[in-house]
């Protein structure tokens, strides 16, 4: 602890003080441990962590900077500032009749096929101009941060063409610059073939190949590359050329891999060395066993199978045995998952994926660090890192899961500021 740096902002009093100091990224009975402190309390310098502690002893540890600002957490549970390491927020129009047609019994892929689904977003983000598209996303991160996310992984996908492609990469990067939240670009051209080129999808997988990524990579305007791998999107070989040639030109990897069918885009990710895998619904034992020992991180969307009426949910359990690193996401899109809470994501974990409390939180915190590739910057709450911090309106953080559907957020650090006070 530097005697140097003074506190610009501490909470005390906190009853449930979650760290998540130790291991980073957590497997198996790892996750389980929370680093919890009771009676805990944080000093925080400028955009940094001071002091984690007891709470009696923050005051004498820090000195306080004048107009330091001081919260009384009254007993509540304090977590890291979550994460959702994978969601769309770029989109214009919302898609509840597809919605309403799933519950009537169509399903999501016949309803891609028949020019609905992801494609339709495209028709609709390319006629929408920058300015609304930006206002738009800035709403939902609103509503991020409302539910105790301080960093969002956001993936572009509705362009399907350089310009439109770009267009939301744009969106993304101002945002970043603007709003509060952080964003962790990722180019997601190969989400679907457009339209125009539903005869010629060579012809598209070339102009991914040989103008978008370099662009792209040429203009920074991603960190990872991802892609959609699937029965009837892109086949197992057409991700390995795409995602090779994303990986050369200097993009980490992500894949939206055994989503709706198991076609073995799992053990490709964990082959080519991909930061994380997404979905997983389907994955094989062998996938499992490939992704363990690659470190590939599992980054599960319980939300989408909730919100597709699916039956199989990812085997979680099972990943956790074997040693998986196991994060969880919204996937917030217009199509197959439409929400920007992961409070109510924890609940389905617990209910849908058989996971405890504690290991739901580690998913959000620093597995979901991981992710993303932010281990030792953010997802825990230790000395030197960034002061993202969630305080929530309870006294016991299994209230988490278990107390769904509604905001038990009471206030929101970033960067050290306070940023909402409910
Ligand atoms: O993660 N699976 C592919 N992409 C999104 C859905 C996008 C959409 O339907 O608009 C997903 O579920
Ligand atoms: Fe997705």
């Amino acid at each position: 602890m530097t005697k140097m740096k003074k506190a610009t902002l501490i909470i005390k009093n906190i009853g449930q003080l979650i760290t998540m100091a130790g291991p980073a990224p957590r497997t198996g009975a790892q996750m389980s441990d929370l680093g919890l402190i009771e009676n805990g309390g944080i000093a925080v310098s400028g955009e940094e962590i001071l002091f984690v502690g007891e709470s009696e002893k923050i005051e004498g540890q820090a000195e306080l900077a004048e107009g330091c600002t001081v919260i009384d957490a009254k007993g509540m549970v304090v977590t890291p500032g979550f994460i959702d390491p994978h969601t769309h927020p770029v989109f214009s129009k919302t898609r509840e009749k597809e919605f309403e047609m799933r519950i009537q019994g169509k399903t999501y892929m016949e309803i891609a096929e028949s020019g609905g689904g992801i494609r339709s977003s495209v028709r609709d983000l390319r006629e929408t101009d920058f300015a609304t598209l930006k206002e738009k996303t800035k709403e939902r991160l609103d509503r991020f941060l409302s539910y105790g996310v301080t960093t969002i992984e956001a993936k572009s996908g509705y362009g399907l063409s350089l310009e439109s492609e770009l267009k939301q990469l744009e969106v993304i990067n101002e945002l970043n610059k603007t709003h509060i939240l952080d964003l962790i670009p990722t180019f997601l051209g190969a989400h679907e073939v457009p339209d125009e080129y539903r005869s010629d999808r060579e012809a598209y997988i070339n102009i991914i190949i040989n103008e978008m990524i370099p662009a792209v990579t040429k203009n920074n305007l991603a960190e990872f590359s991802d892609i959609f791998t699937e029965e009837g999107v892109f086949t197992i070989a057409e991700s390995k050329k795409i995602q090779q040639t994303a990986k050369d030109a200097g993009l980490k990897l992500k894949f939206h891999a055994d989503e709706l069918q198991s076609t073995g885009g799992g053990e490709l990710a964990a082959e080519l060395g991909s930061v994380s895998a997404d979905h997983l619904v389907y994955i094989s034992d062998d996938g499992i066993e490939a992704m363990a020992k690659s470190k590939t991180v599992a980054v599960l969307l319980p939300g989408t199978t909730f919100s597709l009426s699916g039956k199989q949910y990812a085997p979680a359990r099972k990943m956790i045995d074997e040693g998986v690193i196991v994060a969880l996401s919204t996937d917030c899109n217009p199509g197959s998952s439409c929400s920007e809470s992961l409070p109510i994501i924890i609940s389905l974990a617990a209910l849908q994926l058989k996971m405890t409390a504690a290991e739901a939180i580690t998913a959000v915190t620093v597995n979901a660090a991981a992710a993303v590739d932010r281990i030792g910057k953010i997802g825990q709450l230790v000395e030197g890192m960034q002061a993202d911090i969630t305080i929530w309106d309870m006294g016991d953080y299994r209230e988490l899961p278990y107390h769904y559907g509604v905001n038990l957020v009471s206030q929101v650090v970033k960067k050290g500021k306070l940023a909402i006070s409910n």
